[in-house]
C-alpha cells in the first residue's frame, strides 16, 4: 500500500478539522482508497493548540523550511488564509516539489498563475477544492463532471455569512445591523465582516469558478462587486410581497463567443427558483451546461468539517493520482486577448422611491422610463393620507446604463423626494 505524508500549515478551525478527519479516517482510507495517509508535520505557533488536538510533540514545527524539507512530507495543506505569509509558504512547498492543497480563495484567485507556474516547474500538484463553497464539490464537478459541456451560466449563493444575515432579515424582520450582530455572536461573521458583507469573499470565489467554468482566466478585477450593507428591511418585505427572496448572488455568464459577464451583488430571486430555498448559512451553485442542462449543488460552504472534507478529498486525489492536473486555459495574470467582459448588464430592476402624493408624479416617472425604452412590469404604491409615499416598481429587462441614466432623471423630478433602493432582479 502506498504511504503518503501530509503537513498542515495552520491548525485553526479548518486546519484542526482537517487534522481530525485525516487521523480519525486513516483506517477507512486504507480500506477504501488503498492509501495510508499520515500527518507527518504541522506548522503551528500555538504548540498547546496542536498538543490539545493530539499532534505528537515531535511533529509540531514553527519553521516552514523545516516542514517543506521533511522527506516524510509529500503533500502540504495550506489553511492559513490571506495572502502573506501563505503565498511564501506555498511557493516554498512547490519549489521543493511538494504537492499543495489549499483552501485559500484570496491567495488562489490573485496568484493562481504564479502558483501554477511554480507547480509545473517541479511537477507538483496544486489542488484547491476547498477554496470555493467549502464542502460542496464544485471544483471537481466543473473539472471532472462538466467537461462535456459548454457552460453558459453559473449562478451561486457562495457566501454563507451574507446568506445567514439576509435569511434572518427576511424571517425575523431584523435590520441589517441586528442580523450582522447575531451572525457575529454565532461565529458566522468575523469581527471585521468586510470580506463577507462587501462581497469580496464571493468575488474571489467567482473569479476561480468562472475561470474553470468558462475555460479562460477571469481576473478578480473583472468581477463587478456590491455587498449587502445597504440593504433595508423594507426592501426584503416588499420583495416578498412581489414573490421574491433577496440573496447575494454570484453570477457568471458566457455566450460562447468571447463575451463574459461576472458579477456579485444582491438580487431578488423568484420564489420558484431553486436558489430561493437556499437559506441560513447554506450555499448552492446552479449551473447551466449545453448538454446536461441545469444542475444544482447544495451544501455547507464553511466550517471545520465541511471545508476539511474538501481538503481531504484533494489530499486523497493527489495521493492516488501520479499526474497533476492544471488549469485548462493559458494561466496568466491577465485575461486572454479576445475575451470581452460585459459591464452593461441586462437585468430586471426593483426600484423603491419616495414621492409626494400628488397627481401626475407617476406619469412623469413612467415618461422617463419610456424615453429610455424601459418597460415597467409590476408597481405597488404604499400608504394613504401621508404626504410622502413609497412607490415600488419592477422593470422588465433593460441595460444597466439606460437604467442608471433614467434614475438620474427621475431623481430630478420635483415631487420625487428620494430614490431609496435600486436592486437587480434575477440572475
Ligand atoms: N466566510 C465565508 C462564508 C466562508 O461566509 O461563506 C469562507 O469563504
Amino acid at each position: 500500500m502506498k504511504s503518503i505524508g501530509v503537513a498542515i500549515l495552520g491548525l485553526g478551525v479548518v486546519g484542526g478539522g482537517t487534522y481530525k478527519i485525516l487521523t480519525e479516517h486513516r483506517d477507512f482510507y486504507r480500506r477504501t482508497q488503498n492509501v495510508d495517509i499520515s500527518v507527518e508535520s504541522v506548522l503551528e505557533l500555538n504548540r498547546q493548540r496542536a498538543l490539545d488536538l493530539g499532534v505528537e510533540e515531535s511533529k509540531i514545527s514553527d519553521n516552514i523550511a523545516e516542514v517543506v524539507s521533511n522527506p516524510n512530507v509529500d503533500i502540504v495543506v495550506e489553511v492559513i488564509g490571506g495572502v502573506e505569509p501563505a503565498r511564501t509558504f506555498v511557493l516554498a512547498a512547490l519549489h521543493s516539489g511538494k504537492t499543495v492543497v489549499t483552501s485559500n480563495k484570496e491567495l488562489f484567485c490573485k496568484y493562481w498563475h504564479e502558483l501554477e507556474k511554480a507547480a509545473k516547474r517541479t511537477n507538483a500538484g496544486l489542488y484547491y477544492e476547498a477554496s470555493c463553497v467549502g464542502g460542496v464539490p464544485i471544483i471537481r464537478t466543473l473539472i471532472d463532471g462538466m467537461q462535456a459541456n459548454v457552460v453558459y451560466r453559473l449562478t451561486g449563493i457562495i457566501n454563507g455569512t451574507t446568506n445567514y444575515i439576509l435569511t434572518r432579515m427576511a424571517r425575523e424582520g431584523l435590520g441589517y445591523r441586528e442580523a450582522l450582530k447575531e451572525a457575529q455572536a454565532l461565529g458566522y461573521a468575523e469581527k471585521d465582516p468586510t470580506a463577507d458583507v462587501e462581497g469580496y469573499d464571493a468575488a474571489y470565489k467567482l473569479s476561480i469558478l468562472a475561470s474553470l467554468a468558462f475555460h479562460t482566466k477571469v481576473p478578480l478585477e473583472k468581477v463587478y462587486r456590491e455587498g449587502i450593507a445597504d440593504i433595508a428591511q423594507q426592501d426584503i418585505s416588499y420583495g416578498e410581497e412581489l414573490g421574491y427572496c433577496l440573496k447575494l448572488l454570484a453570477i457568471g455568464k458566457n455566450d460562447g463567443k468571447g463575451n463574459i459577464e461576472v458579477r456579485v451583488h444582491p438580487a431578488f430571486v423568484h420564489k420558484d427558483h431553486p436558489l430561493a430555498s437556499v437559506s441560513d448559512s447554506f450555499n448552492a451553485v446552479f449551473l447551466e451546461g449545453d448538454s446536461v442542462g441545469d444542475i444544482m449543488l447544495y451544501g455547507r460552504g464553511a466550517g471545520a468539517a465541511p471545508t476539511g472534507s474538501a481538503i481531504v478529498s484533494d489530499v486523497i486525489y493527489a495521493a492516488t493520482h501520479s499526474e497533476a492536473k492544471y488549469a485548462t486555459f493559458k494561466n496568466t495574470q491577465m485575461a486572454e486577448k479576445g475575451v470581452r467582459f460585459i459591464t452593461d448588464f441586462k437585468s430586471r430592476y426593483y426600484i423603491r422611491f419616495t414621492a409626494k402624493d400628488r397627481p401626475g408624479v407617476l406619469a412623469k416617472v413612467a415618461g422617463i422610463f419610456a424615453k429610455y425604452n424601459i418597460s415597467i412590469s409590476d408597481l405597488i404604491q404604499k400608504g394613504e393620507d401621508i404626504e410622502n409615499i413609497p412607490i415600488i416598481l419592477i422593470t422588465h429587462e433593460t441595460g444597466e446604463c439606460a437604467l442608471r441614466r433614467a434614475m438620474e432623471k427621475i431623481a430630478q423630478i420635483e415631487d420625487v423626494v428620494e430614490i431609496n433602493s435600486v436592486i437587480r432582479v434575477g440572475g
